[in-house]
Order: C-alpha cells, then structure tokens, then sequence
C-alpha cells in the first residue's frame, strides 16, 4: 500500500503546479489582496458599492449632513485606469502596493466575471 502512494506523489506534485488558473489567481487576489478585499468596497464583480454614511459638519452650509461613501464601478475601468488608482493615496481606499501582474490578474477577473450572473 505505500508503494503505490509512493509512486503517485511525483504526478501530485506535477498538478500541483497548474493547480491554480489565471481565473482562480485574479479572484484571489481581487477578493483579498493584501488582506484588504477589493470587493468589499466596489462589490463582488466590481458593480460598485454602498460602503457607509456618517455624519459630518458642513462648514459653508453650517450644519450637520449625511455622507455617504460609495466605492465606485471598476469593472469598467481600463488596466491603465486600475493601475493609477491602486497605486495611488486615496481618502477612503487604501493604497495597495501591486506588482503589474497581480493588477492584471485582477483586470482580468474583473472582465470575465462582471457578466456573469
Ligand atoms: C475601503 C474601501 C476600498 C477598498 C478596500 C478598495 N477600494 Fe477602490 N475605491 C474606494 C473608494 C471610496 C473609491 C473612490 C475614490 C476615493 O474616495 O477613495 C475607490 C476608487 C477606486 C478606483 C477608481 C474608480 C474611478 O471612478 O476612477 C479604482 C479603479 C479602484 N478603486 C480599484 C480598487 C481595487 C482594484 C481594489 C483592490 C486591490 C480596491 N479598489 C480596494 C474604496 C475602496
């Protein structure tokens, strides 16, 4: 019996190298990159979001508003456009620091799933 599992663990190991897809990668990667998921801000296809409201003191009008925070569509977005973003120092979305690659697995992802339902 350990012969046999013995002689199997090389094609194990073979598969284990093809074991994640493109498609896999870019899910991963966009559902949590740097422990802080895409999604969570800009929806699971990249939709866009609802995020949050808080209330805050609106210095010209002189009272207290409602803001809201909504994490926009990027589904639509260019890899260029995603690019400069991700890079970038926002209010609310924090900066990721993304190789080119993983950006483009999340491009991508972002491409093939935003039609599915
Ligand atoms: C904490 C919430 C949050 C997370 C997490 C987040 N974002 Fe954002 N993102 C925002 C918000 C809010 C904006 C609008 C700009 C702003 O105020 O920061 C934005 C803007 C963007 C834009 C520009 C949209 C436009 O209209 O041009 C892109 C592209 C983008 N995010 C991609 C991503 C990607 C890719 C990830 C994951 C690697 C990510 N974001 C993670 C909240 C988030």
């Amino acid at each position: 019996m350990k012969r046999i599992q013995l002689l199997f663990l090389p094609f194990l190991a073979l598969g284990a190298e093809d074991f994640m897809s493109n498609y896999e990668y870019g899910q991963m990667l966009y559902n949590n990159p740097r422990g802080i998921s895409c999604a969570k801000c800009h929806g699971e296809k990249g939709e866009g979001k609802f995020i949050g409201q808080y209330y805050k003191k609106d210095k010209k009008l002189k009272k207290i508003v409602l803001q809201e925070i909504h994490g926009a569509r990027i589904n639509d977005k260019t890899l260029k456009q995603i690019q400069d973003s991700v890079s970038k120092t926002h209010d609310v979305m924090p900066t990721y620091s993304l190789t080119d690659e993983e950006t483009k697995a999340i491009y991508e992802y972002l491409q093939k799933i935003k039609n599915k339902s």
